[in-house]
């Protein structure tokens, strides 16, 4: 995590200087400045040379006996059976549509950006779209498309099994983009990557695998008060099947995690600690690393949960230290319905997989069966191999445009608008931590969350308003739900001038338009 300017130190009136001199072209016009990176940050520019290592298309990690039906090699592959598969790479083709308009290693503009994203252009209510919905799903850019689009076209098998072409271009291609998401995550090998549903199914995988495995009544379980449902509801089924006993830290009035109570809850009969690296509800970044090392000390396990980091920070499971770090391929602009799971290599193999099938197995017999080491002991069955290519292909997409960059617009982002909204009478934004990404959760005096939600829909302006799939946080808050505008790499200072028009005349009028 990079040092910021903590949001809940700038006042609106501290912010309008530091605004004024980071985007001097729009204190004078008044047009959004999104194209001029302000100097405000200490983030730094990724050397060309990083950018090139890193959309370089590096081979998928060839993991020996396990991986012996990973077949797509130069020489034609031989199967254990003894059948040769002559090999053909796939067509060039698809890594051209892949490009896009972003290119490595120049400075970050957000509108040839925008153009990467067809969905940016529709219109809405006969207004251009202004998509703040980020944190419920991201839009995909044309190389996600394409690449879906290819994978339908010219590769299309199912994978591991058959001894011919089709399955060697989908074999290789779904193998590739689990190497790709090794690479995003920062693992040490791709067998430490299992593909799943998304970030609820990691959760469940792992409390039912590992948790069910090794849980004994009164062993403890510890969440935050910042938690989805998702880092809720699992643990919860947990503890009832178990004896264990779910615990959760509180967080302070800026939506902050209280450590010394952290400190405090780790006690000996800690197992498992399952916290968000970045929330949903209120965009506090956790102090993630800290945490982890505090939770091993004391002997717990951690799983962390990047659904909502992993768009806006850098990640790096080594440097976090966790057991288990789960994402949604959906929410950094790759397909719904694929995410992923990384796991410790020996951890995922010392533990019993959660659903048995084809794919998982070494050797089956009525007596007894031997499990594959992992990824394929938790792939059971045939898996979202199109959308696997795709989350690949998404996440190729967000190393060219550099996280950096990306971390670095959005916190400019969030800093304007976060000015923006604060000036508007009766507005109350919820959430306040020092450290934030990508979420601007607000409540309206004398006005209902839903009824702001489907006024801003009749300007264009997609937001979710809701209780956001975590109750118990705004509870802490006092609230049922906020309006949440939520940011992604395409949202301009444009969106948020849109935004706050809009809210105000919400806020005097009771409508948008
Ligand atoms: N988890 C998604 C959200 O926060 C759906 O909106």
């Amino acid at each position: 995590m990079t040092t910021r300017i903590p949001i809940a130190d700038l006042s609106p009136a501290a912010l309008l200087p530091a605004a004024a001199d980071a985007f001097p072209a729009s204190a004078a016009s008044g047009l959004p400045p999104d194209e001029a990176l302000p100097a405000l940050f200490d983030v730094p520019l990724p050397d060309i040379r990083e950018l090139d290592a890193l959309t370089s298309r590096t081979p998928p990690e060839r993991a020996g006996a396990t991986n012996a039906y990973y077949f797509l090699e130069e020489a034609p592959a031989v199967f254990p059976s003894g059948i040769k598969v002559p090999v053909t790479r796939p067509e060039p083709g698809w890594e051209a549509f892949s490009a896009g308009q972003a290119i490595p290693g120049q400075p970050f503009d957000v509108h040839a950006v925008r153009n990467d994203f067809p969905v940016l252009a529709e219109t809405v209510n006969g207004r251009p779209l202004v998509w703040l919905d980020n944190a419920a799903t991201t839009q995909k850019p044309q190389a996600v498309i394409d690449r879906l689009s290819h994978f339908y076209a010219h590769e299309n098998s199912n994978i591991h099994r058959a001894a011919h072409e089709l399955a060697a271009r989908a074999t290789d291609a779904y193998e590739a983009a689990r190497e790709t998401v090794r690479r995003f995550v920062g693992a040490r090998s791709a067998n430490e990557i299992v593909f799943v549903r998304g970030t609820t199914e990691g959760i469940n995988l792992v409390a039912q695998s590992w948790g069910r495995q090794t849980l004994r009544p009164g062993d403890e379980i510890l969440i935050t008060w910042l938690e989805h449902h998702a880092n809720i509801v699992p643990w919860q089924q947990l503890a009832a099947q178990t004896g264990a006993v779910l615990k959760v830290v509180p967080v302070n009035d800026r939506g902050e995690v209280l450590l010394d109570e952290y400190a405090r809850l780790l006690g000996p009969k800690i197992r498992l600690v399952a916290f968000t690296q970045v929330s949903n509800a209120l965009g506090t970044v956790t102090p993630a690393a800290e945490m982890t090392r505090l939770a091993h000390a004391c002997g717990a396990k951690v799983l962390i949960d990047g659904a909502q980091s992993v768009s806006h920070l850098r990640t790096d499971v080594l440097a976090l230290g966790c057991d288990w770090f789960v994402f949604s391929g959906h929410k950094v602009f790759g397909p719904t319905g694929i995410g992923a799971l990384y796991g410790k290599e020996e951890l995922l193999n010392a533990t019993a997989p959660w659903q048995g099938g084809g794919n998982m197995i070494q050797d089956v017999t009525f007596e007894r069966t031997l499990y594959q080491n992992a990824p394929a002991r938790f792939e059971a069955g045939t898996g979202n191999i199109a959308d696997a290519v795709g989350l690949g292909a998404a996440l190729e997409y967000v190393e060219r445009i550099g996280i950096d960059n990306i971390a670095r617009h959005e916190h400019d982002l969030l800093l304007y608008g976060t000015r923006l909204l604060s000036e508007i009478p009766g507005l109350k934004i919820i959430g306040q931590a020092a450290e934030k990404a990508g979420v601007l959760s607000f409540v309206l005096e004398g006005r209902d969350t839903a009824e702001i939600g489907s006024a801003l829909n009749k300007a264009g302006i997609a937001v979710r308003a809701g209780h956001h799939c975590a109750q118990p946080i705004l509870r802490r808050f006092g609230l049922e739900a906020t309006v949440r505008p939520s940011l992604a790499l395409y949202n301009t200072h444009a969106d948020l001038d849109a935004l706050a028009a809009a809210v105000g005349k919400i806020a005097r009028t009771g409508k948008a338009g």
